[in-house]
């Protein structure tokens, strides 16, 4: 039987297995790891899908910051990396640990979700174009930069992705 759980220490050499083979080697070379550099997964948030001792599937999510005009700075989540194995594909294991992901970073408070994906995918959760909230992440296709609103009630922030280390005065990431 599948179950989608938190993800245990013990855990992390699996995924790091699923993850290459879902998004080749050269994944790291992404836009979207350098959000990732120096920090760990935000806690409570990585989540298994695992099928009788194997890992299925795959979620977790990091902490970015939104660097308004005026410099100021909201915390928001980078989803992501989401990866299930090939041959679990196409049976809702996606959606099942978007949809766990969601739930709980819901419960945990968190207002806007951000992640770099396929729209035609991720529109069935509610995500748009972060351009259309007047967010960007430098150097990322910016059609492929998407954004969810966790919360009606919430304002979102209008301005650009930044590490989460980023000091208040606003150190931009530089390209590679
Ligand atoms: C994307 C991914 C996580 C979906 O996992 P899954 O368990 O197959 O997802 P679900 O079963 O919930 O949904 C499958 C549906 O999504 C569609 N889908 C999958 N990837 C898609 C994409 N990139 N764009 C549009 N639709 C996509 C499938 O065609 C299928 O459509 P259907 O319901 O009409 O048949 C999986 O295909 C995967 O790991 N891909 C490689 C890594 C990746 O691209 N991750 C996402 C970017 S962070």
């Amino acid at each position: 039987m599948i179950q989608i759980i938190e993800e245990r220490p013990g855990d992390a050499a699996a995924i790091e297995q699923l993850l290459n083979s879902a998004f080749g080697p050269k994944r790291k070379r992404k836009i979207s790891y350098r959000y990732r550099l120096r920090l760990p997964p935000v806690p409570g948030l990585s989540f298994i899908a695992e099928d009788n001792g194997v890992i299925a599937g795959t979620i977790r999510h990091w902490p970015i910051l939104i660097t308004a005009p005026d410099r100021s700075q909201r915390p928001a989540l980078l989803l992501g990396p989401l990866a299930v194995s090939s041959n679990y594909r196409g049976h809702g294991l996606g959606a099942l640990l978007m949809n766990r992901g969601l739930e709980q970073a819901r419960a945990m408070g968190h207002e806007l979700i951000i992640l770099v994906g396929d729209l035609p995918y991720y529109a069935r959760f509610g995500f748009v174009p972060a351009s259309e909230f007047g967010i960007t992440m430098p150097y990322e296709r910016p059609e492929r930069v998407l954004a969810l609103a966790l919360n009606a009630a919430a304002r979102v922030p209008q301005g650009v992705i930044r590490h989460a280390d980023t000091p208040a005065a606003g150190n931009s990431l530089t390209a590679a």
